[in-house]
């Protein structure tokens, strides 16, 4: 039975069950298993994307960019940013990670998980409101003279999309010379890989996704150079696609080494997925619908 604190089925539970983790609740679990039964790839896609942000950190941070803002940072899940950020400087100037999310679960898990960590700390907040945003203190304390690294990974799928060009738009605005947006998201597809069942079943728990098709997700670049990785682009077959974009100024901009065309047939990220929620039975995927 859910706890009468948490009533409400929490996409980023949800995403936490996708990714293998133990914080789901039952409802939460339900609706993994019937996002799960619409679409059999989407744990894969899931697990192959929250890998991927956690090599793209580690590439970022290697490269020198030591302040990272992670929106709509999900639970605690593996390997966390500051921790990906510090391995990749051994003995270079520490990291800062701010952390920030709209679900007051995901903020109260991850101020118990930084108590004692001074390099990273957790906001509780709507991204969309992007002055709101950059005024919290906690994000004040990022040097905005210096560059800073924006990862938006499987977050703007979850947002429509006068939300979701706004918030990038500002991001681009704001953001000094040298800074990156890394950005993963689900794209339009159709069969074996249709996204169309998948967007049906969370909206039966009550939760809105927009899949986008890659010319949409490019055009968030504006002036900006970016990469984009993905589906058409050599990155395996799943509907799933990478963007990182730069901010113009002085220094080399390259396409990280791991998004060789080599790795044609692996989901970004790559590896095999952990593990895929149990479908037990008609019933307990009936219990979808009920859970709102
Ligand atoms: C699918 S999870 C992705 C988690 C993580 N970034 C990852 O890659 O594994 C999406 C997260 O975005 C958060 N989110 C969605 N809309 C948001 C908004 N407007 N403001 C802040 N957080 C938001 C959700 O609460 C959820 O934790």
């Amino acid at each position: 039975m859910t706890p009468s604190f948490l009533p409400h089925v929490s996409p980023a539970r949800v995403h936490a069950e996708l990714l293998g983790g133990e914080q789901a609740f039952p409802p939460d679990r339900a609706v993994a298993r019937c996002v799960t039964e619409a679409a059999p790839w989407w744990p894969t896609a899931v697990q192959g994307l929250h890998r991927h942000g956690a090599r793209l950190v580690a590439h970022l941070a290697a490269r020198g960019l030591d302040q990272f803002l992670d929106l709509g940072s999900g639970l605690p899940c593996g390997r966390q940013v500051h921790q990906a950020a510090a391995a990749s400087r051994p003995g270079q100037r520490g990291t800062r990670t701010v952390y920030v999310d709209r679900d007051p679960h995901v903020h109260t898990v991850r101020r118990i998980d930084l108590v004692d960590q001074p390099d990273a700390a957790s906001v509780l907040g709507d991204i969309t409101d992007a002055q709101a945003l950059f005024e919290h203190p906690a994000v004040q304390e990022l040097d905005f003279r210096r560059p800073v690294a924006v990862l938006l990974h499987d977050v703007l799928p979850w947002l429509p999309d006068e939300a979701a060009t706004h918030l990038v738009t500002e991001l681009r605005r704001r953001l000094p010379p040298g800074s990156v947006i890394s950005v993963t998201h689900l794209l339009t597809a159709p069969p074996p890989y249709a996204t169309t069942p998948l967007v049906r079943a969370y909206r039966e728990a009550g939760i809105r996704l927009w899949p986008r098709d890659l010319a949409r997700i490019g055009s968030w670049s504006g002036t900006w150079p970016a990469y984009t990785h993905g589906q058409h682009t050599g990155g395996g077959p799943l509907p799933v696609c990478a963007l990182l974009l730069r901010a113009p100024g002085p220094g080399r901009f390259t396409r990280p080494a791991f998004w060789s065309p080599s790795r044609r047939g692996a989901a970004p990220g790559g590896l095999p997925p952990r593990r895929r929620p149990r479908i037990n039975s008609r019933a307990e995927v009936a219990t979808c619908a009920g859970t709102r």
